[in-house]
């Protein structure tokens, strides 16, 4: 069922909502239609089923003791809903499709229900005593919704303008095409009863009703939301979204994300999606973690994506005319020679004059100009948080033949760890090699198996996991080391409980994992590497 609504906000809604979506649905949500290239060819996907979100809204609130008294699903249930009513106040009536829920089967029933917030409860979407209706969605896919004008007008200033402001309205229906119902009913179901009932399909065009309609508590909570779910995968979407609900304090965590996880999410399939004013931001950053190769690939996936919505063939040269001049923003130049040579040389994107310039610009001495920016991006700078105060070697330790080094730790900020920083051999030039880790509750979140080369300097050497990791604040996280090597090694000694490294502080811990005397003490694992 291909949507074409007349509202961009709706459409945008919809865009989001697909990448908050599982895998599944974003595989088969690929037909994409022609768009008209201002609006992100995302919005042309097929949302998920307004059926599979009102379930979504309603869980579990199949039947309840005030409903449409035909159904036979009713009759059949009554006793359950009997005794629902007794345990626990009755959910709110199911569909929207059916909406004569002015059936009350007792007409008593507000004694079952001793709380203002229970029997109010009950009347969301309900047409009991319902004095107004509203069309909410596109023309085609809306629904009509009952509610009362007291109820709203109490919970938002907008409806309380709308009802009973001096511009008030005098229609018994009111349309709101660019609002998704599910959405709407998200917001109605909060004024009605205070709950919030998020979901990773719904939690964008909900942050829009809640923003139209000036209910900052549930805009809060779905904002709280988005940063939750926030991940290299949906970062790139999210921002383009960002600016658009006018939410710093979102578009800024999409930034942290998309600068430390760069390589991720400029990899993932959602980046494919953004628009091209995102992409040009986003390939403009200066503070991106990522080889300019990558940068190279992913707009190349971009491109690819954009001739399939603009319906083009995939053509280098269509390719090179949907990019314009995002392509002139990724500094090709910075890559190292073999990077190029392997990689954009042979990609036919760059025409044979420029792939030429720039392998002269790589090697002689009269350089070419270029159109490409020249110098590298800054990225960001690792961190390190050193936890002993002294190092020493010993004639006996330390060796670490396979045994299992680990601390625990926390944060108090959200951080990105990048990897760690370990001794090497006291007794001159050596070779080690390291299996690193970092869990959360037994769950391996990042590793690496690697070598590393010290030079019997009690300095520490760095080993990296594949791509940093979002750690999260107050949480303890267990990072060990395996390390293989006949050579006596250094060890740290003065450990200390709590080390303040910039605006980070860490949490050290002794950890049961460790297995040959690493701990907040003393032992291995002296420096972890994060960005923040
Ligand atoms: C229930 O069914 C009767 C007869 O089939 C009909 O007259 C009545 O309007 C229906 N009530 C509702 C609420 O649908
Ligand atoms: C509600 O009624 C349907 C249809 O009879 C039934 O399948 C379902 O189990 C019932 N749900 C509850 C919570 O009673
Ligand atoms: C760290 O590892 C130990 C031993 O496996 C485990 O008992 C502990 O719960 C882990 N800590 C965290 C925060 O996962
Ligand atoms: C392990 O780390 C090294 C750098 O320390 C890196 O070159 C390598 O790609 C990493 N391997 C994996 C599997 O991540
Ligand atoms: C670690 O284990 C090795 C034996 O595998 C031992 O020689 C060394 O002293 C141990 N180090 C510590 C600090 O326990």
């Amino acid at each position: 069922m291909p949507l074409s609504y007349g509202c961009l906000h709706g459409r945008i809604m919809k865009c989001l909502t697909f990448f908050l979506l599982l895998p599944e649905t974003l595989r088969q949500s690929k037909k994409s239609v022609k768009s008209n290239g201002k609006i992100p060819a995302c919005c042309e996907i097929v949302p998920p089923s307004l059926k599979k979100m009102a379930a979504e809204v309603y869980p579990g609130s199949a039947n309840t003791s005030i409903t449409n008294s035909n159904s036979t699903a009713v009759t059949t249930n009554t006793k359950k809903n009997a005794l629902q009513l007794q345990q626990s106040p009755p959910p709110p009536p199911p569909q929207l499709q059916n909406l004569n829920n002015n059936n009350i089967e007792s007409n008593n029933w507000q004694s079952f229900h001793p709380t203002l917030r229970e029997r109010n409860a009950l009347m969301f979407n309900n047409e009991l005593m319902a004095d107004i209706y509203f069309i909410v969605g596109p023309p085609g896919a809306s629904k009509r919704v009952p509610a009362h004008k007291y109820v709203l007008a109490v919970g938002s200033s907008v409806f309380y303008a709308m009802f009973y402001g001096d511009l008030a309205e005098v229609k018994s229906e009111i349309h709101i095409p660019d609002v998704e119902p599910a959405a709407f009913l998200i917001l109605l179901k909060y004024m009605y009863s205070d709950e919030i009932d998020l979901g990773a399909d719904t939690v964008l065009a909900t942050l829009y009703a809640a923003k139209k309609y000036i209910v900052p508590a549930l805009a809060k909570a779905c904002v709280n939301f988005l940063e939750t779910s926030l991940e290299a995968k949906n970062a790139c979407v999210l921002l383009s979204q960002s600016r658009l609900f006018e939410e710093p304090e979102l578009t800024q965590r999409c930034w942290e994300v998309i600068d430390a996880q760069a390589e991720l999410a400029l990899m993932s399939e959602g980046f494919c999606e953004i628009d091209q004013q995102t992409l040009e931001i986003i390939v403009t950053r200066e503070t991106l973690n990522i080889k300019e190769a990558v940068v190279f690939q992913s707009v190349i996936n971009w491109a690819v994506a954009e001739c399939r919505r603009q319906g083009l063939p995939i053509t280098p040269r269509n390719k090179r005319k949907v990019l314009g001049k995002a392509l002139y923003l990724v500094r090709v130049p910075t890559m190292t020679l073999e990077e190029f040579a392997d990689g954009a040389a042979q990609s036919d994107i760059l025409t044979l004059e420029e792939t030429h310039n720039i392998f002269l610009w790589y090697t002689a001495t009269n350089k070419p100009k270029l159109e490409f920016p020249l110098t590298k991006r800054k990225g960001l700078v690792p961190q390190k948080c050193h936890r002993f105060q002294s190092s020493a070697y010993r004639s006996n330790q330390w060796r670490y033949r396979g045994r299992c080094d680990s601390i625990q730790f926390a944060v108090d900020k959200r951080i990105f760890m990048a990897g760690l920083g370990l001794y090497g051999s006291s007794c001159g030039k050596a070779e080690y090699t390291v299996k690193i880790e970092l869990k959360r509750q037994g769950l391996v979140l990042a590793q690496n198996l690697t070598k590393f080369i010290s030079d019997g300097s009690s300095n520490t050497f760095s080993v990296w996991f594949e791509h940093p990791v979002q750690v999260e604040q107050d949480t303890f996280y267990n990072v060990s080391a395996i390390l293989d090597s006949n050579e006596l090694s250094y060890f740290g000694q003065e450990g200390m409980t709590e080390v303040q490294c910039g605006k980070v502080t860490f949490q050290f811990q002794c950890s049961s994992d460790s297995t040959n005397g690493t701990g907040v003490q003393g032992g291995q694992i002296p420096e972890l590497i994060f960005y923040a």
